[in-house]
């Protein structure tokens, strides 16, 4: 019964879906505020939230991408229909949209988005390294891709999962995980921060420009 609701935050849908992406919109700002710290957005910035689940995150962005635009993608048909009704004054304007779609098959061209976000998601991704290349080609050459999480491991951690983490069978990685991951997809400048108190973790990882010899 507990595990069945809590399936909500990897799946959002039915009633337990509504009443878990309430709780996300309200249960994550403090997290995202703390992450969003390291994460500097320009007014006319083009950025894609990744699971964006009921879309507090996307309001939080819109204020700073006042001239920007922000996307949103989740693969559950409620938490795309929560989002753009969060959203839903800057849906109108063509300031957000919000597509259901994978991390997997991101419905963009390449080269897209100066920043990339996914709070509280890659947990769940299906195939973590094949999805941060496909992160990788919606970025914009010098764009900033960044994670946000609750769940934590400590590098070397090899105790067994508990918490959340065994209940909903979660990829927690730790921070030299997130390192090899994120470089082996191609990505450079990977910055983690940590905060202890909460165990909090926030990545930043940048794509690095082409070179050009003109
Ligand atoms: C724990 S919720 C977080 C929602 C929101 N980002 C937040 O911080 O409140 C995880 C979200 O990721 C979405 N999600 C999980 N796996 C996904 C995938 N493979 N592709 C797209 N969305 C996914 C879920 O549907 C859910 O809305």
């Amino acid at each position: 019964m507990l595990k069945k609701f809590f399936e909500n935050t990897r799946h959002p849908e039915g009633l337990g879906g509504r009443i878990m992406l309430a709780m996300m919109n309200s249960g994550h700002v403090s997290m995202a505020k703390w992450g969003l710290s390291f994460l500097p957005i320009r007014p006319e910035h083009h950025i894609l939230d990744i699971g964006c689940g009921g879309g507090a995150n996307m309001a939080v962005m819109l204020q700073q991408a006042s001239e920007g635009k922000v996307c949103g993608i989740d693969y559950s048909a409620l938490s795309v229909e929560k989002a753009i009704s969060v959203n839903q004054d800057a849906v109108a304007e063509g300031r957000a949209e919000v597509r259901q779609a994978s991390v997997s098959e991101l419905p963009y061209d390449a080269e897209t988005f100066d920043i990339v976000t996914a709070f509280e998601t890659v947990y769940f991704w299906p195939d973590f390294q094949n999805d941060l290349r496909e992160v990788y080609r919606v970025l914009k050459p010098g764009g900033v891709f960044f994670i946000c999480n609750e769940e934590t491991r400590q590098d070397g951690d090899q105790s067994p999962a508990k918490g959340f983490e065994k209940l909903l069978s979660l990829n927690v990685y730790s921070p030299q995980e997130f390192h090899v991951h994120l470089t082996g997809a191609g990505f450079r400048d990977v910055t983690i921060h940590y905060a202890e108190k909460k165990s909090w973790l926030c990545v930043t990882a940048v794509k690095p420009k082409t070179f050009d010899p003109l």
